[in-house]
Parts: C-alpha cells; sequence; structure tokens
C-alpha cells in the first residue's frame, strides 16, 4: 500500500475524513439562549477553561483538541438535531452536554446508535444512562444522581431542619423536575414525614399564585420546589407576596446566579443541594475558583466546574484509550476509578453514574452559603 492509501484509510478508520489530522474534533451541546441560558453559558466556559489546559499540556495523542458547540435553545428536541448533527456531519469523536436532564435524554439514544461516547457534566435523571434495566453503554456522567439528591435534602429536612410537613411545587415537561419530587417524597416519608400537598406548573409558567395559594392553605412548614432557576425565582417572590414565610427547598437546579437577581430577598433563608460550594477552601476548588475568576471575571457555578470535569475526564479516557473509536473511548469511560476532578474524587460505578457527595447550601443576602455535606 502507497503511504497516502494507508494516511487515506487510516483516516477513514478513524472516521475523521472531515476533520484536520492535527486535531481532533469533540461536539457539545448546551442551552446558550432561552430561560436556562446560563445552564450553557456556564458549561462553555468550563468546557473552554479545560480545552485550554488540554492543549497547553500537549493535546490528545499529540493531538489539539477542538470543540463544535451547537444551541439547543433549552429544547429537547433542538438536543437531538444538534446531537445528529455532531456526529453525522461534524464527525465528532465525542459529545460533551447536556445540563438539563430531558435534554440529555433526547441525546442519549442518539448516541448509543451511533456508538459514540457522550458524557453529561450535570444531568442528573437516573434515565439519562439507563435505559430501563440496560445500561447504555456510551453514555456518562460525572455527576451523581436524582435518587441521591431528593434523599440527601429529605434527610437534611427532616433531620437537620426538623420539618415534618412539607408541600411540593414540579415542573410537570421536566424529567429532571418530576424524579426529583418522587424521590424526595419517597425518602421524606419514610423518615416519618408528611407531603401535605403537591401542586404543579409548566416551565415558563408567569403566574403560580393559584397553585401556591393552593398549598398554603395546606399549612405547610417548608416548600421543596425541583426546578429550574427562572421558573424558581418567580415562585419564590409570588410566595412572599402572598405572604408565605416557610423556607424553600430545592435541588441543583436552582443553581445560577439569575436565582439571585430575580429572586432577591425572596430566596432568604431557603435552602438547596448542589454538586459544590466554592467556599470549600480545598485547594482544588480554590484554585479554580480562582482561574475561573481572572479568565471571566465571575465565580464559577455548579456546572462551570462539572463542565471542567467531564472534558477532562474525556481528555483522559481518548488519552488513554487505544486509538479514538467510541468503542475504545467508552471502555476506558466505563473503567474511570479516582479521577481527581475539582467537584471531587470522580469513580464510575457500573451505571455510569459519578458517585459523589452532595453539598447543602442555605442562601442569606442573595448569596449560597454553605452548611453541610452529605455522602451517599
Ligand atoms: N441536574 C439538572 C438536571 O438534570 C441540571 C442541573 C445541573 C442544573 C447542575 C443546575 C446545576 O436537569
Amino acid at each position: 500500500m502507497t503511504h497516502t492509501l494507508l494516511v487515506l484509510s487510516l483516516m477513514i478508520a478513524n472516521r475523521s475524513s472531515a476533520v484536520a489530522a492535527d486535531r481532533i474534533l469533540i461536539g457539545e451541546v448546551g442551552s446558550l439562549t432561552g430561560a436556562e441560558a446560563t445552564f450553557g453559558d456556564s458549561t462553555r466556559k468550563g468546557i473552554d477553561l479545560a480545552i485550554t489546559d488540554i492543549n497547553a499540556k500537549g493535546g490528545v495523542k499529540g493531538k489539539k483538541l477542538e470543540v463544535k458547540v451547537y444551541d439547543d435553545q433549552g429544547k429537547p428536541e433542538e438536543a437531538a438535531t444538534a446531537m445528529t448533527r455532531l456526529i453525522a456531519q461534524d464527525k465528532v469523536t465525542l459529545v460533551l452536554g447536556e445540563v438539563a436532564s430531558s435534554r440529555s435524554l433526547a441525546m442519549a439514544p442518539i448516541a448509543e446508535r451511533n456508538k459514540i461516547p457522550m458524557i453529561t457534566p450535570s444531568s442528573t435523571n437516573p434515565r439519562v444512562t439507563k435505559d430501563g434495566k440496560k445500561v447504555r453503554d456510551f453514555v456518562f456522567r460525572v455527576c451523581f444522581i436524582d435518587p441521591f439528591q431528593g434523599t440527601v435534602m429529605a434527610k437534611f429536612t427532616r433531620k437537620n431542619l426538623k420539618l415534618s410537613k412539607v408541600a411540593i411545587l414540579r415542573d410537570v415537561g421536566n424529567d429532571y423536575s418530576m424524579g426529583l419530587a418522587d424521590y424526595f417524597t419517597a425518602k421524606f416519608k419514610e423518615l416519618g414525614g408528611t407531603i401535605v400537598a403537591d401542586e404543579s406548573y409548566k416551565a415558563g409558567d408567569q403566574d403560580f399564585k393559584a397553585q401556591l395559594t393552593s398549598l398554603k392553605g395546606k399549612k405547610p412548614e417548608a416548600v421543596f420546589i425541583p426546578g429550574y432557576y427562572t421558573d424558581v425565582a418567580l415562585i419564590a417572590r409570588q410566595a412572599r407576596e402572598l405572604n408565605m414565610k416557610q423556607p424553600l427547598l430545592g435541588g441543583d437546579g436552582w443553581e445560577s446566579a439569575k436565582l439571585y437577581e430575580i429572586g432577591g430577598s425572596a430566596l432568604d433563608n431557603s435552602y438547596f443541594s448542589n454538586h459544590y460550594s466554592t467556599d470549600d477552601p480545598n485547594p482544588k476548588i480554590q484554585n479554580f475558583v480562582k482561574r475561573y475568576k481572572n479568565t471571566y471575571g465571575e465565580v464559577p457555578d455548579s456546572m462551570s466546574a462539572l463542565a471542567y470535569d467531564a472534558a477532562m475526564i474525556a481528555a483522559e479516557a481518548m488519552t488513554k484509550a487505544k486509538d479514538l473509536s467510541g468503542e475504545a473511548i467508552r471502555q476506558i469511560l466505563a473503567s474511570t476509578k479516582g479521577f481527581k476532578g475539582v467537584t471531587g474524587i470522580i469513580n464510575i460505578d457500573q451505571d455510569h453514574n459519578a458517585v459523589k457527595p452532595a453539598v447543602v447550601l442555605r442562601i442569606q443576602d442573595k448569596k449560597p452559603h454553605y452548611v453541610t455535606t452529605i455522602s451517599p
């Protein structure tokens, strides 16, 4: 075989005919616009910082990493289209994303069908990596899952806050919200608590007063709202307008600087679970916070940190894999143990989830403050 032919067939074997030989193209899908734009924006920045670090150290297998990014506008159907385009047209080696579980759920079957590894930095619904009883071979995450997150908040509410009557307000169109509400409910009841009401809304609603009035009538000691920040901030304000003084409780979907901008003091004395806290003195975290601030002029939220970790794990797996085929990379990803991430030590379990502790944060004066860490 002539040299040219050999190179050509190697390129085809690597599915990289559309990609320059000196770089590896990976894909990213995120909500860069829409009601959850900070999710996509923070993830983008975290990945960018990681790619800069990886390339500064020589890249992967002697090649520079490059990222092709698509904005899904916060819509699952757009996330699916972007995933297909990344694989079929851009011929990426691996995909990072999405943040929201509903959108990762739209992408996961496409990753699976095409045997292209997908790492979601922050989708926490169990079904993202597991379709019924079947683990999706090519889909991974670097965060914990909602059965754990729901347990964390249920335990915290019962044991730390010592509350026994909670109302729930969930987002019906959101897989994450529905799942987390159910996991919280199950654990809270198991711990002797009562769910006095369970109401719902749809993302993008502007008026939550009917549901809040109904919840208020049941006299809950706290309201659990496992939604995303834009809706949650509006709900908090309207709850205070109705003179509801209870602490509000939530999950990682609250994580955004916009929560405080929109919600203001309505969120005082509320609590949510999260992936990490920038209050943590751990040098790995403080170093990351400092570098991120220097680069972007803002404090990294948990999506930035998880995105950084996801990109680093992807690079490590591509480096260790015997070649850049989806199969070779996914095998290394599946055996990831003891990876020292910004968000903690990452061990990938048999269901392709990272087993990690969660932190609980208390909001006061438009800022989250570290309260405690709860381990699996
Ligand atoms: N865990 C959320 C989901 O699965 C997304 C999210 C992660 C939001 C981290 C904020 C911070 O939908």
